[in-house]
């Protein structure tokens, strides 16, 4: 069977405790909404007559329970605009892919409606997703996958055309959805996806008229008024971006569109300076623009308690105590095998310890999103 992403998802299969697991619900919640949305689920037995009959639960079918719960209003509202979220640190290998992608899906499974976009030519968030970037459709037949399984454009590519519409060159802007990837079926999360063309957004920049810095913030809120064909983004509760580990232009306009920042900073590293490099940079940016206020939330990543680097990094945090998320991820083995996998821990071993901590962690970023959507509008919105 012809698959649509690399990620064998045909295999990845949930019983109820997982599901309910996934999804934050107790089993008995779980049954009740199976009854009352009369959603079929697969048996064990259908393929193998000699197994019980116990439920198994697809990804698909997961995401589509999240987002019936959403229909049924079981889901509480952040706010009535989108929550822009950029996962940034000019720091390599600190978690910023793995924490947009674990947030990404996580959200999701609450039942939020969640676009993520993959601001890197490394790609790792969109290989995380089940894609690998550059695939030719040769080479994805051969590895019996559709053409849903291959990258068609980026966040370059609307950008481009966005900038291009504005500048009064670029003829009509074509249709975004196309490009848009959903990895777990209509009812999971969206994914702009990256390939080494992304590479060419730096240099579109260069041509951009107007602000630089604010391209993504003016796309969002064209976008919003339903002038961006393929893409609305208010139909979105959270827009994540996974930013390089690079200074570019790409990263500064995620940071202007954003409402919160989220730096992940590894707890075994020396990554203070890298911190103190962004909050001048949101500083500047909110300086330039009054209307740029983005909230800076630190993450400590690859927490380990017996390690002696760690509490002096605790120490060197204390100067962002207000910022700092109250919850951490520990050093897991379990994180580099989920890239080869193609498929985010959460989905992979909901179950699993680090996954409960980037659950925690997803509630905390909901908290302080709710608190953000009810500060006075003047702060956080500029008028249409
Ligand atoms: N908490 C963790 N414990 C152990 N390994 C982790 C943890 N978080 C992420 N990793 C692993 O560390 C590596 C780097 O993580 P990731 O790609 O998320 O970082 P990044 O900041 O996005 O890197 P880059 O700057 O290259 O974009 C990956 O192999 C990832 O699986
Ligand atoms: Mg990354």
């Amino acid at each position: 069977m012809m698959r649509s992403t690399f990620a064998l998802q045909d295999d990845v299969v949930y019983r109820l405790k997982a599901a309910a697991a996934l999804l934050n619900i107790s089993e008995n919640t779980l049954r009740n909404h199976l009854r009352d949305s009369g959603m079929e689920i697969q048996r064990a037995n259908k393929k193998n007559p000699a197994s019980p009959a116990v439920r198994l639960f697809s990804i698909a079918d997961i995401f589509r329970l999240a987002q019936w719960r959403r229909e049924q209003e079981l889901v509480k509202r952040v706010s009535s605009s989108p929550t822009i979220i950029a996962v940034d640190l000019i720091k390599g290998g600190v978690g910023k892919s793995t924490t947009a992608g674990e947030l990404g899906v996580q959200l999701s499974l609450l039942g939020y409606r969640v676009l993520m976009i993959d601001l890197d030519v490394q790609s790792n968030l969109t290989q995380l997703m089940g894609y690998e970037s550059d695939l030719t459709m040769d080479e994805a037949s051969q590895h019996d996958l559709n053409e849903d399984g291959i990258i068609t454009g980026t966040f370059s590519t609307v950008c481009t055309q966005y900038m291009e519409s504005k500048s009064g060159r670029g003829t009509r802007m074509e249709n975004v959805a196309t490009l848009i990837k959903r990895p777990f079926g209509i009812h999971g999360p969206a994914l702009i996806p990256s390939d080494t063309f992304l590479g060419d957004l730096e240099q579109a920049f260069t041509y951009a008229k107007g602000n630089r810095e604010l391209v993504f913030r003016n796309l969002f809120k064209d976008s919003a008024a339903g002038q961006v064909p393929g893409l609305n983004v208010s139909e979105f509760d959270f827009v994540i971006f996974d930013c390089p580990p690079s200074i570019s232009f790409s990263s500064t306009n995620a940071i202007a569109a954003a409402d919160l920042v989220i730096a992940p900073i590894r707890m075994d590293s020396f990554a203070v300076k890298g911190l103190s490099r962004l909050v001048s940079e949101i500083n500047g940016l909110a300086e330039r623009s009054p209307e740029v206020r983005p909230q800076l939330m630190i993450l400590p990543t690859h927490y380990s308690t017996n390690i002696t680097r760690v509490s002096r990094m605790q120490q060197q945090l204390q100067a962002y105590k207000t910022n700092l998320s109250p919850t951490v991820i520990s050093s897991s083995e379990l994180f580099p095998k989920t890239q080869e996998n193609y498929l985010p821990l959460t989905l992979q071993q909901p179950t699993a310890a680090p996954v409960g901590e980037y659950r925690l962690f997803t509630e905390f970023v909901l908290s302080v999103a709710g608190k953000l959507a009810r500060k006075p509008a003047s702060v956080n919105k500029e008028a249409a």
